[in-house]
């Protein structure tokens, strides 16, 4: 295994009725802005919740973040931020509203210029607003981690930054709220999740039997409950439940710690959704089976491994367990509906093109933390799912 510092401080309350506790968890005092997305909390009832538990407090909303958050509608939120005082956020929503709400945080409190800095040139924060979360859409693991994914509409870029100051202090996990999700939001989550689980585990072994059981053990989870997810015609308390959790395991820290992790999936993916504005679990769903087949040799060994512990194959030729592995990846996701192919959502080789262009211009040789995808790689990883 390999050394690392694990540090995850933030506070899950996890269950039905758990935003009786919120008014509890916000310091006394405060001056809240809390952020909404596009309305679907006050359809499901969880606005009145949350507005209840606020009563204490002095409270500005902010409600439009949009799915893929831009730079630019965060951007008024700061300017509120800054004209109310604000010292706390909260942020009542999907992984959307959540990334959208740690940028807020931290461009809140950054001096430099301009805060898309904090993305395009890594500039390492030095503070932030405190922030707390109501979960509504279990996918990104967003409640707990220090991850934000944010898209400057400008110039069609989906870029990420990471920092502990903008880990929520508390995040409030209630399965019950993700019963107004539609189906394909369902799959969305279930896909997400699966793909954090798999940019963890399949690269390269480094004798880490704890990180590698706890991995398939989500991945097993997110199958046999996402197959059930989709076969109920009304959601189950219990099955709702357990998918949350596992969305949350899988990117809370623990299964990355001390292995070797990849994030290829995720970082070729985000200019499918920057160039086209596909929902990010529908372009891991193209990008991870063209990518797996790409690497099946230099990852053989984990690639194997994957096929007998989470897909139970038992075929002894190794090599066809791998691509039987792949295959039944595949169809999991097409079984939930995705869509895996580029063409099916009327996308073409140009795409590829300006994606290759774009990681050039970058100056990127490679991508992934393990440097073994190079650039015509990622092209024949797309044009293998055209
Ligand atoms: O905006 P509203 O009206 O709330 O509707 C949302 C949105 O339209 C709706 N929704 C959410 N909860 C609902 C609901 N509808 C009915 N009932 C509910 N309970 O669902 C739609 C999608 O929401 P969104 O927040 O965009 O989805 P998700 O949670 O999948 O978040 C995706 C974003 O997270 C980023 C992605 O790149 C993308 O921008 N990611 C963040 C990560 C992180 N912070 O660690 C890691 C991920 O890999 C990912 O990149
Ligand atoms: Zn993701």
């Amino acid at each position: 295994m390999e050394n690392f510092n694990f540090y995850n401080p933030v506070k899950i309350l996890f269950g039905k009725g758990k935003t009786s506790e919120l008014s509890t968890l916000i310091p006394a005092n405060a001056k809240v802005l809390m952020t909404y997305g596009g309305g679907s909390i006050k359809k499901n009832g969880v606005y009145e919740q949350v507005i209840q538990q606020l009563k204490p407090f002095q409270v500005v909303e902010f409600g439009g973040i949009e799915p893929n958050p831009r730079y630019e509608t965060c951007m008024k939120a700061v300017a509120l931020v800054k004209q109310h005082d604000i010292d706390f956020l909260l942020a009542v929503g999907g992984g959307s509203v959540l990334d959208g709400t740690k940028f807020i945080a931290a461009a809140s409190k950054y001096a430099h210029g301009d805060p898309w800095d904090i993305l395009s040139k890594h500039v390492l924060i030095q503070d932030a607003v405190s922030l707390g979360a109501v979960l509504t859409l279990p996918a990104t693991g967003s409640e707990m981690n220090g991850g934000a994914v944010i898209t400057k509409e400008e110039t069609q870029e989906k870029l990420a930054f990471v920092s502990p100051l903008v880990m929520p202090k508390f995040s409030i996990l209630d399965p019950v709220f993700t019963f107004s999700l539609p189906r394909h939001q369902v799959a969305n989550g279930i896909v997400d999740a699966f793909v954090h689980v798999m940019e963890q585990y399949l690269t390269y072994p480094v004798n880490s039997p704890v990180q590698d059981r706890f991995a398939e053990s989500l991945l097993i989870t997110l199958i046999e409950e996402g197959n059930l997810a989709m076969q109920q015609t009304t959601p189950v308390y219990e099955n709702r439940a357990n998918l949350m959790w596992a969305a949350t395991m899988a990117l809370n820290g623990i299964i990355g710690a001390g292995v070797k992790s990849d994030w290829a999936t995720h970082t070729i993916g985000h200019e499918l959704t920057a160039f086209h504005g596909l929902d990010h679990a529908v372009t891991l769903a193209i990008v991870l089976p063209g990518l797996l087949r790409q690497v099946k040799e230099k990852r053989h060994e984990k690639l194997s491994q994957f096929a007998y512990r989470v897909w139970n194959i038992r075929e002894l030729d190794s090599k066809k367990a791998c691509e039987m592995a792949i295959d039944k990846t595949e169809a999991f996701f097409r079984s939930l509906g995705m869509l895996t192919k580029l063409h099916e959502h009327t996308i073409h080789e140009d795409t590829i093109d300006k994606i290759i262009l774009r990681f050039g211009q970058r100056n990127m040789k490679s991508v992934g933390n393990q440097q073994d995808i190079s650039l015509v790689e990622v092209k024949m990883i797309l044009k293998s799912q055209l």
